[in-house]
């Protein structure tokens, strides 16, 4: 097996960290191209939201070589997932699923959240495949999220909390 299969068999999830920005920076200008986020945007999410999340590959090194993000930003019991990506010769091995799986975990941990809400173009199939078979639903549709021609399905993912345990029964 090579260091790589032995990788992906192991992925890794972690919070993402600023020491992170220049892969990240590279995997979204690389899966975004006509609308990449600008760098101080990504640099503001990852310093401002503690549910941003990489998927690592240590490199020959020993050091952390960031294959997939998932950004995601929390207000008032919603949070939004801004952007996920994977390095295009990282796609089809599980990383898109467990970017997401760690994320709704993440979510769990914290307890403050309900749902999960995203935009996707109803034509990047790989995403919508991967948003539904994950157990995201349409919840609306923004015909002019980009403008004229450009419209975005917003999904929606319910969290399942696990309900706080009843208080003891006084005798
Ligand atoms: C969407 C994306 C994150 C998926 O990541 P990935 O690591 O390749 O996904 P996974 O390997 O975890 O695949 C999970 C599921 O996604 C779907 N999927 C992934 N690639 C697919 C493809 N090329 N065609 C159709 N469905 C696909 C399948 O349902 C797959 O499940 P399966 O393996 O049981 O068939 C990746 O393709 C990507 O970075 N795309 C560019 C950026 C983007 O479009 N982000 C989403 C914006 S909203």
């Amino acid at each position: 097996m090579t260091a790589t299969e032995e990788a992906v068999l192991s992925p890794m999830y972690r919070t993402a960290e600023l020491d992170d920005l220049p892969d990240i920076q590279i995997i979204d200008s690389t899966a975004f191209r006509d609308r990449p986020y600008p760098y101080f945007v990504l640099k503001q999410l990852i310093e401002g939201s503690t549910r941003c999340v990489v998927a690592v590959e240590p490199d020959t090194d020993g050091e952390d070589d960031v294959v997939g993000y998932a950004l995601t930003m929390a207000d008032g019991g919603r949070a939004w997932l801004m952007s996920l990506a994977v390095s295009p010769e990282r796609r089809g091995s599980g990383y898109g699923r467990g970017l997401l799986q760690r994320t709704v975990e993440v979510c769990l941990e914290k307890g403050d959240v309900d749902e999960i809400l995203l935009t996707v173009d109803p034509k990047n199939r790989s995403a919508y495949n991967l948003f539904k078979d994950f157990g995201f639903v349409l919840h609306d549709r923004d015909e002019r999220y980009f403008g004229d021609d450009e419209p975005r399905d917003v999904l929606i993912y319910k969290v399942h909390r696990v309900p706080d345990p009843l208080p003891a029964l006084q005798d």
